[in-house]
């Protein structure tokens, strides 16, 4: 049976954000989105939340994050961050309470959308971009095909053709 919530999962830069409220507006439903409630609620940005507290701590406020963004049965759109599937717990929530979706893309397409995005993420900040992308991706692709109701690949696609695949099957 599917959930009244949706998750929208995939790597950094894969389109999460914009296919979610993209997504929440057809559907007339709330968007939320995982960074940015745990940015409010600690009043602090990521970069600032690794650099600070490091990405343990991040990691917690993520889990919590999690569990509390949604009030009782509440149907929402819910654009997750890329890292939310590499917590066992919380794969194990997105597969018992939310119809996730993966939005699927190569290290290629990732690279260029990360450089028009414009968004820090600690993570990549690092000198050999390429190779960060193509092995936390080898490690985390698993976690997305395992979470996962319905995947999308997104290389080739505009939003809202994504969008409309996702309409289409849902
Ligand atoms: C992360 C992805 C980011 C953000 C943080 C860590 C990751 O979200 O949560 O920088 O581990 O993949 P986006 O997927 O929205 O970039």
């Amino acid at each position: 049976m599917q959930h009244q919530r949706i998750a929208l999962v995939g790597f950094m830069a894969s389109g999460k954000s914009t296919v979610g409220k993209s997504l929440a507006n057809h559907l007339q439903r709330p968007f939320i989105d995982l960074d940015k409630h745990i940015e409010s609620s600690t009043g602090k940005t990521i970069p600032d939340i690794f650099s600070s507290l490091g990405e343990e701590a991040f990691r917690q406020l993520e889990r919590n994050g999690l569990t509390n963004v949604v009030r009782g049965d509440e149907s929402i759109v819910l654009a997750t961050g890329g890292g939310v599937v590499t917590q066992a717990a919380n794969r194990d929530v997105l597969k018992r309470e939310w119809t996730c979706i993966y939005l699927r893309a190569r290290p290629e397409t990732i690279r260029r959308r990360l450089q028009q995005d414009g968004v820090v993420r600690p993570l990549l900040a690092v000198d050999n971009q390429t190779e960060a992308i193509r092995s936390l991706m080898g490690l985390r692709e698993t976690w997305y095909n395992e979470v996962a109701d319905f995947t999308v690949d997104v290389d080739s696609l505009e939003i809202p053709a994504v969008v409309s695949q996702v309409i289409d099957w849902l």
